[in-house]
């Protein structure tokens, strides 16, 4: 969480930090500042809340300059408030910081700081750095950065500069994501690509420990040891207006009609004739008669996408699947051995519980397969097999196309290992990998639906209480569309189990209770059936998902969405996509920041 941003150039640096807050405000909104280097001087600009209010401040007082960092805050240690907004800056105001991360002994150093003297304003972690920088200084910006470094525990990624060298800008990563992007005469540092891709698509990954020392004509990379590193430039290949909105009034609105390009893109190149190419998922057959057990681990909506992926390898793959959350996995001392395979899920490939569960497993000699929309994130870098969902930039904080995407990655490695073990004909995969390619249309009849989950969102947005029910695949589908609609419209919603429904669950339904009922497996079509006369007799509004040949039952609820015939399995794929749009229109209708919900950030990169 908290985005950080950096420019070294010819150009005025104001507009150009600017404009790269404004795409990781995402990853936290509590509070946005710059500061810019100009005559001399650094000067500061910082203001509680949006970067909107940094704006404001900006007209009326703008900064000049052509070095400055910036930062967009998702608060950690101190309330939001202008005083704890980053940048930070030492006593003398000769070093200014921006920091994603948490610096865990910050209460030890500043400690250590205040007896020597140094004068602290915020309740900040990160005003640590900036005077522990400046206690190094000793005329070479460079060695005060590694220096203060090495007494820094916790994580994070730093931004710095210093009024006494001005030719420079320093970066430094420790378990916080960072990129360095490459100009002609500029360079920047940012949190994420989407900040730099208006100005340029190459860029270099840091790895951990390493520290960027950035000019405007050259960018030097040393390790933790001040060994200079021979980085790789890495050449980014999405478009700049992914990461616009595009028309539509909202990222998350623009994210879930992109979904039918989605699911193509994950597609391609992947189905072959008589077999699936799955990049650099690199496990043999010799590798998985080598496997006991698979972990697959996650958080949020990633987590959601794990558990119809459960499904997907116990049934074509037949191995017995474990999953987890990964806050849960790290402290629950799980059961790891050198036969485990670690299956680990992540839209950013930067979430902190995830990274610390690959950290847990890969010691205890696990292999790690991880899936993730990111090319280089840490989680990537970190995996032994990695599949990317190549959903393109995921900009609202509640995730869609990445589900999606996820869900049919989580389809290819249970073909791909239930082949290896012989368990998948030539003809089932045909008849899936055809399914697949199929969904996008399904994932298009659900978006040409969307008035209608929109009135039914109308009718209802001023509800306190939504359950969602289904049984199987359906039912998480039905945890995601709950999660979904508690994050972004604040309506509380619970997803049960249709079959615990009559085990408590059912005392909650009263007249007017919004009963969402997902049905699109045969298998468990009729109970759900049984279960929607249960609900409807106690006074539920009912909407119901289902395909297209049980079209005869929407005389029995309320509204009915109807899926064109599919294959059980892929129908989560297209099912969800009616819950995203309902949460979506239930949160406009009742004025929700859509793309930003209250405490939330779209990169969970601390614990
Ligand atoms: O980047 P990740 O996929 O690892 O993020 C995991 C969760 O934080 C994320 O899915 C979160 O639950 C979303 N806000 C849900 O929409």
């Amino acid at each position: 969480m908290c985005g950080i941003v950096g420019y070294i150039g010819n150009e005025q640096a104001q507009d150009i930090l600017i404009n790269g807050l404004s795409k990781l405000e995402y990853r936290g909104y509590d509070s946005a500042g710059l500061a810019v280097y100009d005559n001399d001087e650094i000067n500061v600009r910082k203001k509680k809340g949006r970067i909107k209010n940094l704006v404001e401040v900006l007209d009326t007082q703008p900064l000049t300059g052509t070095l400055g960092i910036g930062h967009t805050r998702w608060a950690t240690h101190g309330e939001p408030s202008d005083l704890n907004a980053h940048p930070h800056t030492s006593s003398d105001g000769d070093i200014a910081v921006v920091h994603n991360g948490i610096i865990e002994n910050y209460l030890d150093l500043k400690e250590m700081l205040i007896k020597e003297g140094h004068r602290f304003i915020s309740d900040t972690d990160t005003e640590v750095i900036a005077h522990l920088i400046n206690k190094h200084y000793d005329g070479d910006l460079l060695k005060a950065v590694q220096a203060a470094s090495k007494e820094l525990g916790g994580s994070y990624s730093i931004g710095v500069i210093s009024k006494k060298e001005p030719d420079k800008l320093i970066a430094i990563r420790k378990n916080s994501p960072l990129i360095v992007g490459l100009g002609e005469n500029e360079n920047y540092i940012a949190s994420d690509i989407p900040a730099i891709l208006n100005h340029t698509r190459d860029i270099y990954l840091l790895d951990n420990d390493e520290t960027a020392v950035l000019e405007k004509d050259k960018v030097t990379v040393y390790d933790e040891n001040g060994k200079e590193v021979g980085k790789q430039v890495f050449h980014v290949n999405w478009d700049p207006g992914d990461a616009e909105k595009g028309g539509y009034d909202h990222f998350m609105q623009k994210e879930i009609f992109e979904q039918p390009r989605a699911i193509a893109d994950t597609l391609t190149g992947r189905i072959l004739d008589d077999s699936i190419r799955l990049d650099d998922v690199v496990i043999t057959k010799e590798d998985l008669e080598n496997i006991d057990r698979i972990h697959i681990v996650a958080c949020g909506t990633a987590y959601n996408a794990g558990l119809i992926g459960k499904s997907f390898i116990e049934k074509y793959a037949q191995v017995p699947i474990d999953i987890e959350t990964a806050s849960e996995y790290r402290y629950k001392d799980p059961i790891i051995t050198d036969k485990t395979l670690l299956i680990v899920l992540s839209q950013s490939g930067e979430t902190a519980d995830t990274l610390a569960a690959i950290d847990i497993a890969k010691k205890a000699g696990a292999r790690v397969l991880a899936i993730t929309n990111v090319v280089g994130s840490s989680i990537a870098r970190e995996a032994d097999d990695i599949l990317y969902t190549n959903a393109g930039p995921e900009i609202a904080v509640a995730s869609t196309k990445a589900y999606i995407t996820q869900v049919a990655c989580m389809m290819f490695i249970a073909l791909h290992l239930g082949r290896l073990k012989g368990l998948v004909s030539d003809e089932k995969l045909k008849e899936m990998t055809d399914a697949l390619i199929d969904c996008s249309k399904q994932v298009q009849n659900a978006l040409d639906q969307s008035e209608d989950i929109k009135n039914f969102a109308m009718d209802h947005f001023s509800k306190d209480d939504m359950f969602l029910i289904g049984r199987g695949l359906d039912y998480s589908t039905c945890i995601e569309g709950s999660l979904k609609i508690k994050e972004i419209s604040y309506v509380h919603s619970e997803s049960f189990s249709a079959g615990e429904l009559k085990h408590g669950p059912i005392a909650l339904i009263e007249d007017g209770t919004v009963v969402i009922v997902v049905a699109t497996q045969e298998k468990t079509f009729d109970k759900l059936l049984s279960n929607i006369k249960e609900v409807k007799a106690r006074g539920a509004h009912v909407m119901l998902i289902a395909q297209e040949k049980h079209k005869d039952i929407a005389s029995e609820v309320d509204q009915a969405f109807f899926i064109p015939n599919i294959n059980d399995d892929i129908a989560p794929i297209p099912a969800v996509v009616y819950l995203q749009l309902f949460a979506y229109f239930l949160a406009v209708a009742r004025g929700c920041d859509v793309d930003k919900p209250r405490n939330l950030a779209k990169s969970v990169t601390v614990e």
